[in-house]
């Protein structure tokens, strides 16, 4: 409820702040894509111009991975939302593509996901042309004004033209609202055990498993959540899906995330996620305690590609680098938001607890334009990196390896961002506390909301001497991923000037530097489509 009177609110405003961006209707595909604007990210999708939030209907198919997207391009603020589109086929490149659903008479299209219907079970498929159909939340904003409880449901389209053009199903809602005020982001797989489509919803403080033979019509299996893992907020945009343990041969679990809206680590939206077994009509949860796929301010709505071919096996996810405490107010041009990298999900068992570990696909690979390795050794105090890596800094990739020695070791250490104007970006270890942080206290712009300056932290104790941060940099964000990926946090930055100085700082005490090395990355916009 809270949430809905939020968008509410926030579409009002945005009918009168609406400003400069206004397309009148204009295709994406016919704005000249400049991507080169302050803030604008280089290396991370961002859509060319208006508002964009969720990722949703991530699918392979056909050598091109499609990423659709909650977007409103009329302007920078959250409206009436469409399904904006974009495809790829290295998941760092993407080509802008028309609007693929436009909002109708029975609402707005939030967010939901798409799937290959390689046996054709709709009958949306033509000519032994499988069609690639999106499940959606239709959202009655009438409905909502007058007060309604059940305007959301869930409706189809189909396209059997790899996506570039789609037909809605004419007789839509396909799965009904049964009186639930939140009752949204449908993620639909095949499930092989029960050789039935499986739809994992969102219902304000659970979520509900539905199963179908067609995609039309569905029934209710179970639900599972209540009372358990976070419960700060609403349950938005969950996802289902079956991960290997990482060394463990033969053994499977499945992975339930379920995205929150308030109530993360650090305020506001996150993404948590619940391990254990799903036997085609039923989750049986097995985490202990609640488990966040990142801890950053920056990473919500965070869900899956459908359909990656089993002889390539990855599971992989996209997050929005945004958070709903601000996402509407962040000081960018003619675009608001952009997603995070594409990242490689695994399970890992360790001290008898699943974790869900992440890090970049390795197709970022592709961008490393220049490599430098950095020079080891002891750090004490602060060691500028400037020389050693380029004139202009960003985007740039880092890997670093600390240990800290046996006596004098530091109790704070980590990388330093900074620019001519005095703002700097701490990302760091703090050993006291057992914490990483990301520290953006003093990163630039941020007196448009209260809420986003901040330390903001990880819990990892270690269990070594040995740190490992893995991290990209680009122009108005960070993506820490130590501890080979049991640690992620993503934030984003707004200096007045672009950061251009880099060093490495240890506090108290002494860090070695074991290695390091730096990859310039090139810019996805730059060669683009
Ligand atoms: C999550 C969310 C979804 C909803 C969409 C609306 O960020 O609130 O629950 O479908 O955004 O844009």
């Amino acid at each position: 409820m809270k949430t809905l009177n939020f968008l509410l609110l926030i579409l009002v405003s945005g009918s009168l702040l609406f400003s400069s961006c206004k397309s009148t209707g204009t295709k994406t595909t016919d704005v000249p894509v400049q991507y080169a604007e302050q803030y604008r990210p280089q290396v991370h999708f961002s859509p060319p111009f208006g508002w964009m939030n969720d990722p949703n209907g991530m699918v392979f198919f056909e050598g091109e991975y499609h990423l659709f997207y909650q977007y409103y391009p009329d302007s920078t603020v959250w409206g009436p939302m469409h399904w904006g589109h974009a495809i790829s086929t290295d998941l760092m490149h993407w080509e802008n593509l028309p609007i693929a659903l436009y909002p109708d008479s029975l609402g707005f299209i939030f967010s939901g996901s798409a799937v290959i219907d390689v046996n054709n079970t709709s009958g949306f498929g033509k000519e032994g042309k499988p069609a690639m159909v999106a499940i959606f939340t239709l959202h009655d904003m009438a409905g909502q004004k007058a007060g309604k409880q059940n305007i959301e449901s869930q409706g189809i389209a189909y396209s059997i033209d790899k996506g570039r053009t789609w037909t809605k199903y004419e007789k839509n809602p396909v799965l009904k609202n049964p009186g639930t005020l939140d009752f949204r982001d449908p993620k639909v797989s095949w499930n092989k055990e029960a050789q039935k489509w499986i739809m994992t919803l969102a219902v304000g403080d659970h979520v509900c498993f539905y199963s179908s033979a067609n995609l039309k019509e569905w029934s209710l299996e179970s639900e599972f959540g209540k009372g358990i893992g976070a419960h700060g907020g609403v349950w938005e945009c969950p996802d289902l899906f079956q991960l290997p343990v990482s060394g463990k041969a033969d053994q499977k679990k499945w992975v339930l995330i379920v995205n929150i809206n308030p109530g993360g680590p650090n305020g506001g939206s996150a993404t948590q996620y619940f391990v254990g077994e799903f036997d085609g009509h039923k989750f049986v949860n097995e985490s202990t305690d609640t488990q966040w796929a990142d801890q950053g301010k920056d990473n919500y709505a965070t869900v899956t590609f459908s359909n990656i071919p089993e002889s390539d096996g990855r599971c992989i996810s996209i997050g929005w680098m945004s958070n709903w405490q601000y996402a509407n107010v962040v000081p960018t041009g003619v675009w608001r938001s952009a997603m995070t990298l594409p990242r490689e999900l695994k399970l890992i068992s360790e001290n008898n607890k699943y974790i869900m570990i992440s890090e970049p696909v390795k197709e970022i690979q592709v961008l490393r334009e220049r490599k430098t390795e950095l020079k080891s050794g002891v750090i004490t105090g602060k060691l500028e990196l400037d020389s050693q890596i380029s004139e202009s800094l960003l985007p740039v990739e880092l890997d670093l390896k600390f240990s800290l020695p046996a006596t004098d070791a530091s109790t704070d250490f980590g990388l330093e961002l900074y620019n001519s104007k005095g703002e700097n970006l701490l990302i760091g270890y703090d050993k006291t506390k057992g914490v990483f942080y990301i520290n953006r206290t003093n990163a630039g712009n941020s007196d448009f909301s209260k809420d986003f300056s901040g330390v903001h932290t990880s819990p990892c104790l270690l269990n070594g001497s040995a740190v490992e941060m893995h991290l990209i940099l680009d122009a108005a964000s960070v993506e820490l991923f130590a501890m080979r990926g049991k640690v992620a946090m993503t934030e984003i930055y707004f200096p007045t000037e672009e950061f251009s100085g880099i060093r490495l700082y240890s506090k108290n005490g002494n860090v070695q530097l074991d290695s390091g090395t730096a990859y310039k990355l090139n810019s996805i916009w730059k060669e683009s489509k």
